[in-house]
């Protein structure tokens, strides 16, 4: 394997999200993509071949590609530990979709044999290295609304199904709109707040059972395997509150993240996107903008920054560890419905450090 210039790349999992990643990904000089490999052998092909990557197959296959050190992971959460860990036994680094596991023991498996094997691994969402939350974590570093209080974090819709041609993953155990939804608004507030002590949640779901609307799946129905409708209560370790929404079972779409200082109110864009300007209202009911340009790289940039640390020797910044924070964050919502009771968390972490000035993505970092 080399060492230097172009990290090697094989993609996994050639679905909907892949032809964002492999746009993005072919395109940072920093980045070599090498293989893109599917159970599905056909639509690994014709991804390839959409994208100019050389080889295409199955993992397996993948895995025999010597010029391969970095796996990125695109395939559904179920499967992201077993992925991951293929690749840790072939001696590659990872960078996984979110979330990082569907439980904590396989959160946890991820990160023991990544560390026994001296290999990265990055987690997705790569949206807080965007300009829209690289420019809130100044804002809030720099105490642009005072000391932070608290957060309000709101994500709701009907539901996937309306439009993601094969949705019955979307409402499996290990997703729905906490697992699915939930890594954007809790990887961001934990970056602009710090890691979470404690939560405190209810949840339902509206259905049993739910119909893909697109695709030539159409008509088809699927059972619901998790809630649906979760509200939280956060604490976060540094001291502010943090009430959270996440919603499949919502007429009223609404994505929205505000971080609440003595000083004014942070409205953050939607922590799904890389854009988006930002808004600080204050006590005297003035409104200030914070311009953020309109155009960034979008999914992958963590894949990048976790290739570029490969070869730097230090951890990526979407780390793992982060992953399994918000994983942990994320059981014990679920868990706390359940139990009806508070519960603790016991994993911490410290938030990355932001991008430095000038970070840019399209440079060629690795002669
Ligand atoms: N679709 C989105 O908008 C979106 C956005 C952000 C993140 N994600 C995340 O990206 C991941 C993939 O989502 P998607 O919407 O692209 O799903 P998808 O179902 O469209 O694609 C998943 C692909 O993985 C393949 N696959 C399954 N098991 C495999 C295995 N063992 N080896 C190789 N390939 C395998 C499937 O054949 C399929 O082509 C999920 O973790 C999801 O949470 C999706």
């Amino acid at each position: 394997m080399t060492a230097a210039g172009p990290v090697g790349v094989g993609v996994v999992g050639a679905g909907n999200i892949s032809t964002q990643y492999l746009t993005n990904l072919t395109s940072f000089p920093d980045l070599d993509v090498r293989f893109v490999a599917d159970v599905d052998a056909e639509r690994a092909r014709s991804r390839a071949a959409e994208f100019g990557v050389p080889g295409c197959g199955s993992l397996d296959e993948l895995l025999k590609d010597d010029g391969v050190e970095l796996v990125v992971n695109l395939t559904p959460p179920a499967l992201h530990a077993e992925v991951v860990l293929a690749a840790f036994d072939a001696g590659r680094h990872a960078w996984t979709e979110k979330p990082l596991a569907i439980t904590r023991e396989d959160g946890a498996a991820v990160l023991d044999r990544a560390a026994a094997r001296g290999l990265l691994v990055g987690c997705a969402p790569d949206t807080f290295l965007g300009p829209a939350l690289q420019a809130a974590r100044r804002l809030v570093d720099e105490r642009g609304i005072g000391a932070p209080l608290g957060a309000l974090s709101v994500f709701q819709n009907p539901g996937p199904e309306r439009w993601h041609p094969n949705p019955a993953f979307l409402f499996a155990a290990g997703a729905g709109p906490v697992f699915d939804l939930g890594p954007y608004y809790l990887t961001a507030l934990v970056q602009l707040l710090g890691p979470v002590r404690r939560v405190s949640a209810t949840a339902g779901s509206s259905r049993s059972e739910r119909t893909v609307h697109q695709g030539p799946l159409a008509g088809r129905r699927f059972p619901v395997g998790t809630p649906t409708f979760v509200q939280a209560l956060l604490e976060f370790r540094g001291g502010a509150g943090g009430v959270a929404v996440f919603s499949f079972d919502s007429g009223l779409g609404r994505t929205q993240l505000e971080i609440t200082g003595g000083e004014g109110v942070l409205e953050v864009p939607d922590p799904n996107q890389f854009v988006g300007d930002l808004r600080v209202h204050r006590l005297d009911g003035s409104v200030d903008v914070v311009g953020v340009p309109p155009e960034s790289p979008t999914r992958g940039i963590g894949a990048l920054d976790l290739a570029r640390a490969i070869r730097q020797g230090r951890a990526p910044r979407a780390s793992a560890a982060l992953g399994y924070h918000v994983l942990d964050v994320m059981a014990s919502m679920l868990e706390s419905a359940e139990r009806r009771a508070a519960v603790d968390i016991a994993s911490t972490v410290e938030p990355a450090a932001p991008l430095e000035p000038g970070w840019d993505p399209t440079a060629r970092t690795l002669a």
